[in-house]
């Protein structure tokens, strides 16, 4: 029987769950859900930013004609929802909700997901703000899981690639605004993206994703701290003349 028919629990992600899950899961399958878009409104002082320099991470917000595309992963273990519980709401801010979730395989049926969501009571809600300020602020702040570029250029790098039909007008601004501000300060992508995707588990869980695969749960591989190798260089050597 097909494991959307099961009592499976699903999970939804949008953010840095589409491109680094983390955690172990079965199934996982491209698609969208209804009635959200997705917005860099959700400050983070744990993971892309610091107390003193808060980054901006994904949110949903309610729009009645709104659609957003991403990846869900059925979970295989209690161990993966407490990871969740501690990544998305204990360092992340977010809560939960669930919502339902429309594979693009139009051959399966749409299901329930959980998935984590910030609102303007949560802990380091940021808010709305102009594109342009967003993404100066995304391009000056890193945390303990990496620099905030990393962040935004991930995604938007799995929704070209992977989602091209999911077509994002807010993340594809502010990746243009980004990439703008690392040229205009000569900042060295390479350094500010980090290790990221080189990973094997997240770069397996996206190629499955996409093409709706089930992919065998893999032990999680230990993701090496970024923020620890950057912030012991000098600032100014981030830009690349000076790598
Ligand atoms: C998600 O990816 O679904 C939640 C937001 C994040 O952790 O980036």
């Amino acid at each position: 029987m097909d494991s959307r028919e099961t009592r499976s629990l699903w999970v939804f992600g949008y953010g840095s769950l589409c491109w680094h899950p983390g955690f172990q899961f079965g199934a996982s399958t491209v698609g969208y859900i209804r009635h959200y878009v997705r917005r860099f409104w959700q400050g983070n002082s744990t993971h892309r930013g610091t107390v003193t320099k808060p980054g901006r991470v994904a949110t949903l917000v309610e729009e009645p004609n709104g659609a957003t595309w991403g990846v869900a992963y059925e979970l295989t273990g209690e161990a993966a929802l407490s990871y969740l519980e501690t990544r998305e709401v204990s360092l992340g801010g977010y809560t939960t909700n669930v919502v339902t979730f429309f594979p693009r395989d139009a051959s399966l049926n749409p299901f329930p997901v959980l998935l984590y969501i910030a609102t303007p009571s949560s802990r380091e809600w940021a808010g709305s703000a102009p594109l342009h300020e967003i993404a100066t602020q995304i391009t000056q702040c890193s945390g303990p899981s990496g620099h905030n570029v990393e962040y935004l250029l991930r995604l938007a790098q799995f929704m070209r690639e992977k989602v091209p039909e999911g077509y994002d007008e807010h993340l594809a601004t502010l990746e243009t605004l980004v990439r703008l501000r690392i040229k205009e300060n000569n900042l060295c992508l390479k350094a500010l993206m980090g290790d990221g995707p080189t990973e094997p588990q997240a770069a397996a869980a996206a190629a499955a994703a996409a093409a709706n695969i089930r992919q065998e749960p893999q032990p999680q591989e230990e993701r090496r701290d970024t923020f620890q190798f950057s912030t012991k260089l000098p600032p100014k050597k981030l830009r690349c003349l000076n790598v």
